[in-house]
């Protein structure tokens, strides 16, 4: 059952497959507002070989970030369209100071949820990975499996492996997210938006921390 919040901006926030689509996804379901989440934007954009996605392929074949005009112009054009009036879950943006310094220009943000998982965790969880190309769930072989194997639950497709899954590029991902991403988890601390959330358990376990943090937000 849909629970509508009126006007929760939030942002999940951490390292690559720290598990952020996973509770994004659940989050949206749960209070009825939007995923929007760069990653899958920019995937649809190579996918449709848009001049987007023509563009923006070789970052995300490297696991490099996108320029950051790019990456804030689609942003801005998806939280206008109406699905995002009463608010939205950022998911992989902002991603760089200058990213966090457009998204302030542009809107308050209620809330910093922050994943904290450590390193090797985040190579299994990266490599294992599936995901449906039609309507972007997110599965595990070990941690989180289809029912059926390689087919999703939500819409049938076959499960694909995403290019930037390999461990050569998850760990380069890794290595940008330290350098580039990392520093706005004090930034956000500073401004009181942040909490952290101890990715390390179960999904289910990860979801119900961030829960509990909106409940305190919206009291
Ligand atoms: P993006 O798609 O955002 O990749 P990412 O940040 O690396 O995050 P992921 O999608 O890898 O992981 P996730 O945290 O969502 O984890 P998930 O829920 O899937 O970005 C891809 C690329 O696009 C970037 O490299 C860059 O090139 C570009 N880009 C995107 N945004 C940009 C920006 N703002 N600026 C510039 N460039 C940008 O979970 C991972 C796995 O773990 C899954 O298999 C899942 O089932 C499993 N799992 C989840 N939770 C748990 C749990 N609690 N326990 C066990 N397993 C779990």
């Amino acid at each position: 059952m849909h629970r509508l919040v009126v006007s929760m901006k939030l942002v999940i926030f951490g390292p690559p497959s720290a598990g952020k689509g996973t509770q994004a996804q659940k989050l949206s379901k749960q209070y009825g507002i939007p995923q929007v989440a760069t990653g899958d934007l920019l995937r649809k954009a190579v996918a449709d070989k848009t001049p987007l996605g023509l563009k923006i392929k070789s970052y995300l074949d490297q696991g490099k970030l996108g320029p950051d005009e790019v990456i804030v112009q689609l942003i801005k054009e998806r939280v206008a369209k109406p699905d995002c009036k009463n608010g939205f879950l950022l998911d992989g943006f902002p991603r760089t100071m200058g990213q966090a310094k457009e998204l302030e220009r542009m809107t308050d943000i209620d809330l910093v949820l922050s994943i904290v998982v450590d390193f090797e965790s985040l190579v299994e969880r990266a490599v294992g990975r599936r995901t449906c190309p039609k309507c972007s769930a997110v599965y595990h072989i070990k941690f989180n499996p289809p029912m059926n194997e390689g087919i999703c639950e939500k819409c049938g497709s076959k499960l694909i492996q995403r290019d930037d899954d390999k461990e050569e590029t998850v760990r380069n991902r890794l290595k940008v997210y330290q350098e580039q991403t990392a520093p706005l988890v004090e930034y956000y601390r500073k401004k009181g938006k942040l909490v952290d959330i101890d990715g390390s358990g179960g999904i289910d376990a990860v979801f119900a921390q961030m829960v509990k943090a909106i409940s305190h937000l919206k009291k």
